[in-house]
């Protein structure tokens, strides 16, 4: 099987790309830094016999997605992880609104494009996967300053649950799903601005559940840990407006706001 793979270059993407490759899956990776791709190639190659190409693209601009989709199209993708994304950190008045569109394009806008044009072929063909990595702050009503991070994730789950729907009404034989972690230790909150991240799981154990949940149970929606999945769970029976008011809180202790 053929797996591309976005946001390679590092944290969960990244495991990902071992963890298939160890499945015997040939890769497609993609993100920005070439160097990074290329160094994980190098090691995946050195233990697994399995084919990798790398493409260095930014997927924010959705020329891009377009152009990487032509790129690699006839050579059957069997499995997609959108998973490339990113976070920003503060309160709404305050934070870059270029960097929050960016991050808008990157999180929606490239998830929805990539996942309707492989999506369309793995439909034809009856069969392949694709899961997006969105987040359990996309189960969640809404995240006091994360708030357009929250929503943009809100969005992942949103259409993939539809779109799921849809697919098994016809019966398609395709999975797609969406991974929901809750804090995984990665470059994450270096990028989105956080200095004081909760501790989470590794990035591994993260796309360990992932794969598992894709592969073996099929899960619509992949949440990791008992503790994230209690979370997500009682999040929908509790009143939104105190509810809100603790996760404002907790957001609080990131960072210097
Ligand atoms: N870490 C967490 O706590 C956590 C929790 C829940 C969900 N998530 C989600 O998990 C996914 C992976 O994040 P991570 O935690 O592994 O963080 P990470 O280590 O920062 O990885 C993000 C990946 O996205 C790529 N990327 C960023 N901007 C890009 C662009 N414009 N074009 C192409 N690739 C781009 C980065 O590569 P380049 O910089 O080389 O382009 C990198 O490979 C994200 O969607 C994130 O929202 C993370």
């Amino acid at each position: 099987m053929l797996a591309l793979i976005t946001g390679a270059s590092s944290g969960i993407g990244a495991e990902f790309a071992k963890i298939l490759a160890h499945c015997g899956c040939s890769l497609i990776l993609v993100a920005r830094r070439l160097d990074r791709l290329e160094e994980l190639a190098a090691d995946i190659l050195e233990r697994y016999d399995v084919d990798i190409s790398v493409i260095d693209c930014d997927l924010s601009d959705d020329k891009n997605c377009y152009r990487l989709y032509q790129t690699v199209k006839d050579e059957n993708v069997d499995i997609l992880i959108n998973n490339a994304g990113f976070g920003a950190y503060g309160e709404f008045t305050k934070t870059d609104l270029e960097k929050e569109t960016r991050m808008i394009d990157l999180n929606c806008k490239t998830v929805h494009i990539l996942t309707k044009l492989f999506l369309k072929d793995m439909v034809k063909k009856d069969s392949g996967y694709i899961l997006n990595v969105a987040s359990s702050a996309g189960l969640i009503s809404g995240g006091p300053y994360m708030a357009a991070y929250y929503a943009t994730k809100a969005y992942v789950v949103s259409l993939t649950r539809a779109v799921n729907e849809e697919l098994s009404e016809r019966g398609s034989n395709v999975y797609l799903g969406a991974l929901c972690p809750g804090p995984v230790d990665t470059e994450f909150n270096d990028v989105a601005g956080v200095s004081f991240g909760l501790s989470g799981i590794s990035a591994k154990e993260c796309a360990i559940d992932g794969v598992f949940g894709m592969f073996d149970e099929r899960k619509t929606i992949i949440v990791p840990t008992l503790k994230m999945k209690l979370l997500t769970y009682f999040n929908k029976f509790l009143p939104q407006k105190p509810l809100m008011k603790i996760i404002g809180k907790l957001q609080k202790t990131k960072g210097d706001l």
